[in-house]
């Protein structure tokens, strides 16, 4: 028998529990042992769960019980997940988490101290919930360089914008929903502005090209600043607005990284992604394109990415898989990416014309530029009195 710990009974805690007791048979049955969770650590009381005799609230049982092999972190954060999952995986137990925030900012070291210590540090749910990707990139994908990688990794932003859109929903509305199924973020803040997004693009670039990106150097835009006029003149000229990651590695060796509202042509997938559900673009230079799509955040979709970590962890207990970067990317200016944009203002297509070259008309007043650096259509927005500025994928 295999004893696990969970840390933190929220969503996605609670979500691992409900998948470790509704497929305990069949998973024992796969493994070939039993899966028990031994312990659920959290700081609030829980006396009418049926886990209620499981609950603890001091970290030490669980650091020092040598019958817990591994340890779920699902607390989120960057304080006392950062000091439990230390502490764990120094005193040798494998830790497996979707806490994107902790991998982003800190996986570099924590990945350290469980090569040390030979455990796994695992997190295939802190990116794109419950989809397979981490794995895959890693993995599957290894024996490519990879080139880009796009996608819409946000289900609480992609959840808004479709309720707003197709619901006529008000945004306020669409994020009280999105909190209510649990999709949200403690802090919705980072859902909203970007920042969830660009954690999770830093940990694919971090995977991908085997260098840090830190998030604090990533430039990311969210989708508060978003008029809903863009989105319906996108919409009658064959485009959606998506709030998209994307990274790719540049000739020079270099990696550019953002996190941005996009409009995407519906010939593309993933401007048909909708919902919580979220959709990424990895290009290797062997493969070509291959996309990943799923439900990108709730409780039981996140928690079958998290116990698939656990499994694997219990499956090769003595073997850890060689997981890791190091310190310092080298980060292009994004400014300097050529793209196309869509301009809106009160302006003519002739006249965006003269300052953009080419230019697409979408409607009066609204037109998608040739590709050209960010400085030249902020320019030429400024020039034209432009009041949306947006990039095209
Ligand atoms: P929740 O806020 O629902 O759950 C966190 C739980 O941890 C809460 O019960 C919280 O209690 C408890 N907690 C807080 N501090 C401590 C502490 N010091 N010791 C023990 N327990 C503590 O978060 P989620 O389950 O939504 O998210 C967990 C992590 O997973 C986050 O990193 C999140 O980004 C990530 N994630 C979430 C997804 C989702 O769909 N929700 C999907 C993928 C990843 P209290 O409420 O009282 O603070
Ligand atoms: N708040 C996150 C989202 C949870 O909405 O995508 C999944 O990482």
């Amino acid at each position: 028998m295999a004893n696990i710990a969970i840390m933190g009974f929220g969503t996605v805690g609670a979500g691992v529990a409900e998948v470790a007791r509704m497929n305990h048979d069949s998973i024992a049955a796969n493994l070939g042992e039993e899966v028990n969770v031994k312990y659920i650590l959290d700081v609030r009381d829980f006396p009418d769960s049926p886990y209620a005799a499981k609950m603890i609230k001091d970290f030490s049982i669980i650091e020092n019980d040598p019958e817990v092999d591994v340890v779920v972190e699902t607390i989120g954060g960057a304080r006392v997940a950062l000091d439990f999952t230390r502490r764990a995986l120094q005193a040798g137990k494998h830790v497996v988490t979707s806490n994107k925030e902790l991998v982003a900012t800190y996986g570099r070291e924590l990945l350290e101290i469980a090569k040390e210590k030979n455990v796994n540090y695992l997190f295939e749910a802190s990116v794109g919930g419950g989809i397979p990707l981490l794995r895959p990139l890693f993995q599957c994908l290894a024996a490519n360089q990879i080139e880009e990688i796009a996608g819409i990794l946000n289900g609480t932003t992609n959840y808004i914008l479709t309720r707003m859109v197709k619901g006529g929903v008000s945004f306020a509305e669409a994020l009280k929903e999105a909190q209510a199924k649990g999709y949200a973020e403690a802090d919705p803040t980072a859902d909203v502005e970007g920042i969830d997004a660009g954690r999770k693009i830093c940990i694919l670039s971090d995977l991908a090209w085997g260098k840090e990106v830190k998030p604090a150097e990533v430039s990311m835009e969210g989708i508060s600043a978003l008029d809903l006029k863009d989105v319906d003149i996108a919409a009658s000229a064959g485009y959606r607005v998506k709030l998209l990651g994307h990274a790719m590695r540049m000739e020079d060796g270099k990696v550019a990284a953002y996190v941005a509202p996009h409009l995407v042509s519906q010939d593309n997938p993933i401007a048909t992604v909708d919902d919580v559900f979220n959709a990424v673009m990895i290009r290797g230079n062997a493969v070509g394109d291959v996309m990943f799509y799923g439900r990108g955040a709730g409780d039981l979709p996140t928690a079958s990415a998290v116990m698939g970590d656990v499994l694997d962890v219990i499956e090769h207990r003595t073997k850890r898989r060689n997981i890791g970067w190091s310190e310092g990317a080298c980060l292009a200016d994004i400014k300097e990416l050529s793209m196309r944009w869509y301009l809106r203002g009160e302006f003519s297509a002739e006249a965006a014309r003269k300052e953009c070259g080419e230019a697409e008309e979408l409607a009066p007043g609204a037109v998608i530029t040739a590709p050209m650096k960010e400085a030249d259509a902020k320019a030429a927005a400024a020039a034209l009195g432009a009041c949306a500025v947006l990039r095209v994928l």
